[in-house]
């Protein structure tokens, strides 16, 4: 069971229950079968009462086009794996020797049917076209139609974004991703017909937008490649714009919490960031980093949420409460050392954990029943560590963490673990041979 507090026109109200059923940002998401979710750069349409998740399959951890997966759900957290929506063909531009990134599908209520746009690339990138695949159901089987320039221009990292049922847009990064452009789309929702909106030398990516209040919200990262960066955010009263100057969506030290924009989904008078943490040296490994996006400062936010969950019915989501440990608090082994910087949560950390060193933190309360675990830490290498955690002297856990940009940045990583009901000893950093990030703390949900 995990305590949660539920965030509601802008109360804290206490509230009990949903053990699994919550979204925890960076954990390894199965689907129904126990399978991890293949959806990466991914888009959300929603069907009646269903939600069809299309991402890219890269469970072979390549970058090549291996199939376009369809995942369905009633809540945004049960995800049941369909039939592919797009799958190769050989000797088309959506081959296994070629890129098909950020599938979008929308419903044409013209031709009630079904289009995916996708970003449709050569291995090198060099083609930078978008593609379309048509169908009568929202999982497909798409069928491939075209690849293609829109106006003759590159269309890198793209999403659509519907308007109302008969208005869509193509958002997409064009000019050596120098210029961000926005196009409508024709009624059959098979081409574009018109730039609405460029913002010149923006260098945006990955791009989504809310409509909220009448206010369009577009968001999107900078390019920095498979690394993360500080996304953004512009508002304008209209499609043609003026578009606002950038904004952050979240802290800039943080790079958007490790993770770039995939998707925004609207949700009551919020929204939900859907961004991927991509692991470029093991594609198919990189998780999905969900989060609530916040209007109570008069602009969009994301909420740092470690653990959490979504009511769709009421347009709310909770938060989890968990309860912290401070790394500084715990007992040194081997090579560890202590860390004093106010910048530290409680003022201190524990460094020089793995290769000998270890840090055990005592009287962590368990409750018996699995528990969703956060370690913050922070690692300002350019690349990603690991760290080992182990509960009473038991095996250890493995651990990624990916560089957090600075020395005194953290970022939190999580891991489920079982605890005895009452006090266990937490031990991280112990068994590797390289060397963990530094710990700042570690939290425990339930
Ligand atoms: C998840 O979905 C499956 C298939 O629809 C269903 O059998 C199961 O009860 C659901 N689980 C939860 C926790 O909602
Ligand atoms: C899209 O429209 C342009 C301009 O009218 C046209 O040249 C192009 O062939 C169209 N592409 C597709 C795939 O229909
Ligand atoms: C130590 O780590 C190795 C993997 O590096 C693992 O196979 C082994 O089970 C671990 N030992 C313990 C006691 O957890």
């Amino acid at each position: 069971m995990i305590s949660l507090v539920i965030v509601f026109l802008g109360c804290l109200l206490p509230l009990l229950a949903y053990s699994d059923n919550v979204i925890v940002p960076g954990a390894t998401w199965t689907d129904t079968s126990g399978n991890a979710i293949q959806a990466h750069g991914g888009g959300i349409l929603k069907v009646g009462d269903t939600f069809y998740w299309f991402g890219e399959d890269k469970a072979t951890n390549s970058g090549l086009f291996q199939a376009v997966s369809c995942y369905t759900s009633p809540d945004l957290l049960n995800w049941t794996r369909q039939v592919n929506a797009l799958v190769p063909i050989d000797g088309t531009m959506i081959s296994t020797s070629n890129i098909v990134e950020r599938p979008k599908g929308k419903l044409d209520v013209t031709n009630s049917e079904y289009v995916m746009w996708f970003h449709s690339d050569s291995s090198d990138y060099g083609a930078a076209m978008v593609g379309v695949a048509t169908s009568q159901t929202p999982c497909g089987p798409y069928t491939y139609q075209s690849s293609w320039r829109p106006f003759g221009a590159e269309s890198r990292d793209m999403s659509l974004f519907q308007d109302d049922a008969r208005t869509s847009y193509l958002l997409y990064a064009s000019d050596v991703n120098q210029n961000f452009k926005m196009a409508q789309l024709d009624t059959n929702y098979y081409n574009v017909t018109a730039v609405v909106s460029e913002l010149f030398g923006a260098t945006l990516e990955a791009p989504g937008i809310i409509k909220r209040n009448s206010v369009y919200y577009l968001f999107a990262s900078h390019t920095s490649g498979w690394a993360p960066n500080p996304n953004k955010w512009f508002s304008a009263q209209s499609m043609v714009g003026p578009w606002s100057s950038q904004s952050d969506i979240a802290p800039p030290a943080v790079n958007t919490y490790f993770s770039q924009n995939a998707y925004d989904l609207p949700l009551g008078s919020g929204g939900i960031y859907m961004g991927d943490r991509w692991r470029p040296d093991l594609l198919g490994s990189s998780t999905y980093m969900w989060f609530p996006l916040d209007w109570s400062s008069g602009s969009p936010k994301i909420v740092e949420a470690d653990v959490w969950n979504v009511d769709i019915d009421a347009g709310t989501y909770s938060v989890a409460q968990g309860v912290g440990y401070e790394a500084e608090q715990g007992l040194l082994s081997g090579a560890a050392v202590l860390f004093s910087n106010p910048a530290w949560s409680g003022g201190g950390a524990v460094g020089w954990l793995g290769n000998g060193g270890s840090v055990t933190i005592n009287n962590v309360q368990g409750n018996g029943l699995g528990q969703w675990i956060t370690i913050s830490y922070a690692n300002c290498d350019s690349s990603w560590r690991s760290t080992t955690v182990s509960v009473n002297s038991g095996p250890t856990v493995p651990v990624d963490q990916p560089n957090t940009g600075g020395c005194l940045v953290t970022l939190t990583v999580p891991v489920k673990l079982d605890l005895v009901a009452g006090p266990n000893s937490i031990t991280v950093g112990s068994n590797q041979t390289t060397y963990a990030g530094d710990l700042d703390k570690i939290m425990v949900y339930g």
